[in-house]
């Protein structure tokens, strides 16, 4: 078999491999069980939050140990997304220019960690939203944030966002 046809037959046959999987072979299906675990939402008026508390005392060493290598050391400083700024539409710190605490707290227990995400307990995940806020100045240091408590933090650019479901009468949530 000469180079080109021997080359030709192994494309058709990778590619009859391609058509008879199902997929490109990635990852693992979950089990029913372990849904749950991932399928989390926190909507921006709190619902889907869960029980636990945590302030910015607490969250404080937290940051430090797990958060201030790529966030700087007060938040401030990086080298990656500043979470504490001002209110500033090229910076958008998460602690001050999001619309809704509610979504810091979704946010930062789904993705954060980068290199360990879902690895934080549900207090930690409040306790390190009440620690970005503080820095913010946005809520006072001993202000405990909990399902209770994070919905009615109002956030200083609130008002700068245009709810577009709102234009149109829609409450998607
Ligand atoms: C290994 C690096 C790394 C670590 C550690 C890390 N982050 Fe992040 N973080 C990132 C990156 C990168 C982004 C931007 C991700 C993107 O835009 O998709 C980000 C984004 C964020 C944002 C959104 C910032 C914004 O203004 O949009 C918040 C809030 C945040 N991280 C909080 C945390 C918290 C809290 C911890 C500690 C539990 C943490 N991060 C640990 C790398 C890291």
């Amino acid at each position: 078999m000469s180079m080109r046809s021997l080359i030709a037959t192994a494309l058709v046959v990778s590619l009859a491999d391609l058509a008879a999987a199902e997929g490109p072979g990635l990852g693992a299906p979950l089990a029913a069980d372990e849904i749950p675990f991932y399928a989390t939402y926190v909507m921006p008026d709190g619902r889907g939050l869960p029980a636990g508390s945590g302030t910015a005392a607490e969250g404080a060493g937290i940051y430090a140990a797990k958060c201030a290598l790529c966030h700087g050391a007060t938040g401030v400083e990086g080298p990656v997304m500043p979470p504490v700024g001002p209110n500033d539409v090229w910076a958008k710190p998460a602690g001050r220019y999001w619309p809704y605490a509610t979504t810091i707290f979704d946010y930062v227990r789904r993705a954060m960690p980068l290199d360990e995400p879902k690895s934080l307990s549900d207090a930690e995940a409040y306790a390190l939203t009440a620690f970005i806020l503080s820095r913010n100045g946005v809520i006072g240091e001993g202000d405990a944030m909990s399902a209770q408590t994070l919905p009615d933090v109002v956030m200083p650019n609130r008002e700068n966002f245009v709810d577009v479901w709102a234009t149109q009468g829609v409450t998607p949530w």
